[in-house]
């Protein structure tokens, strides 16, 4: 008799915990406090497929999103200043890496310019 209420009552638990799991999934981490503006702008906007040691986070691997190793210090050598504002500012597809998208309508050049200096950082230290 009172199995409708039980069945309605589960069901929504189950919905509470599918969207606590969802807001779980995908909130992103917040920069610790009185980061720079370029730490700042890489946690708003590359934390989520770059993951906060710029290894690549598993958000980006579910969507089957590889966005290589910004911490790699062999790899980044190879990059120039120059290469890293580009793929920032237009996005990976003009070099062959379509999975980067363009943040040059989002961001400033002194902005560009910042993160490519914290992107050279994620090798360095740490
Ligand atoms: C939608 C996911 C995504 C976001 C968001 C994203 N990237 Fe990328 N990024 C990629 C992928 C995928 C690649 C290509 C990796 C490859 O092919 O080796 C890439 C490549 C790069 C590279 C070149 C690495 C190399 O070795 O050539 C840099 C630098 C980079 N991203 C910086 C950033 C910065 C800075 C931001 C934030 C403004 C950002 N990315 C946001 C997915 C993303």
């Amino acid at each position: 008799m009172r199995r409708p209420l039980i069945v309605l009552v589960l069901a929504i638990a189950a919905i509470g915990v599918f969207a606590a799991g969802l807001a779980a999934l995908l909130d992103t981490p917040r920069p610790p406090r009185g980061a720079s503006r370029g730490e700042r702008l890489f946690y708003a906007l590359c934390v989520t497929c770059h993951g906060v040691d710029g290894r690549g986070s598993w958000r980006a691997s579910l969507f089957l999103i590889r966005p290589g190793n910004l911490a790699d210090a062999a790899r980044l050598d190879q990059r120039s200043d120059q290469y890293l504002v580009d793929i920032i500012k237009n996005g990976g597809a003009p070099f062959g890496r379509p999975g980067m998208p363009a943040f040059g309508a989002a961001l400033s050049e002194e902005e560009i310019r910042e993160l490519v200096a914290y992107v050279r950082g994620l090798s360095r230290a740490r």
